[in-house]
């Protein structure tokens, strides 16, 4: 199978919203790539079944109960990964709902909650993830930061 990614042997890698769709996708791909994936999302169920994928063929992985808009939660679920597998190298922050409408039509309701999740969660989860990565040292991150927004349309 293709990789998407270049060799990740050794690295830790979080990703958010893994449960389903692009998450998944990319928890998966990192896998087969070599790194160890710490899977979270708000769906814990999915986040396991991805991570029994994933360590059906040989991979490690952790399914993390996480909400990107808790900070509690963020720091919890960061600490859990760091904890397991001794560091943390990537972090993928992808955990994002998509709410199509009009924005003369578009609840402030929604708009704040699709701002809670993309731009707090992202927030939170690199401040999280950063805590570790300066103290551990070691000198090589990277960070996605996956969702856009994509609601303005015409009528
Ligand atoms: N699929 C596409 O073609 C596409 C294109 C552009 C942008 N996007 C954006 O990328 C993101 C992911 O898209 P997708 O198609 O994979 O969606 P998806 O619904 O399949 O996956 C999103 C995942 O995020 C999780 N999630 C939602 N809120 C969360 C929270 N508060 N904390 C933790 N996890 C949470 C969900 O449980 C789900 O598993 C979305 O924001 C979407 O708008 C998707």
């Amino acid at each position: 199978m293709t990789k998407l990614f270049a060799d990740l042997s050794g690295k830790v890698a979080l990703v958010t919203g893994a449960a389903s769709g692009l998450g998944k996708e990319i928890a998966l791909a990192m896998a087969r790539s070599g790194a160890t994936v710490g899977v979270a999302d708000l769906n814990l169920e999915g986040a396991n079944s991805a991570t029994q994928q994933i360590r059906e063929h040989g991979g490690r992985a952790l399914g993390v109960l996480m909400d990107v808009t808790s900070e509690g939660a963020v720091n919890a679920g960061v600490d859990d990964v760091v904890k397991e597998f001794g560091s943390l190298d990537i972090l993928v922050s992808n955990a994002g709902i998509q709410i199509v409408s009009s924005i003369v039509d578009f609840a402030y309701a929604d708009w704040r909650k699709m701002q809670a999740i993309h731009v707090d969660g992202a927030f939170l989860t690199t401040k999280a993830a950063l805590r570790h990565m300066y103290k551990e040292n070691r000198g090589e991150w990277s960070f996605i930061w996956a969702p856009c927004i994509r609601t303005l349309h015409r009528r």
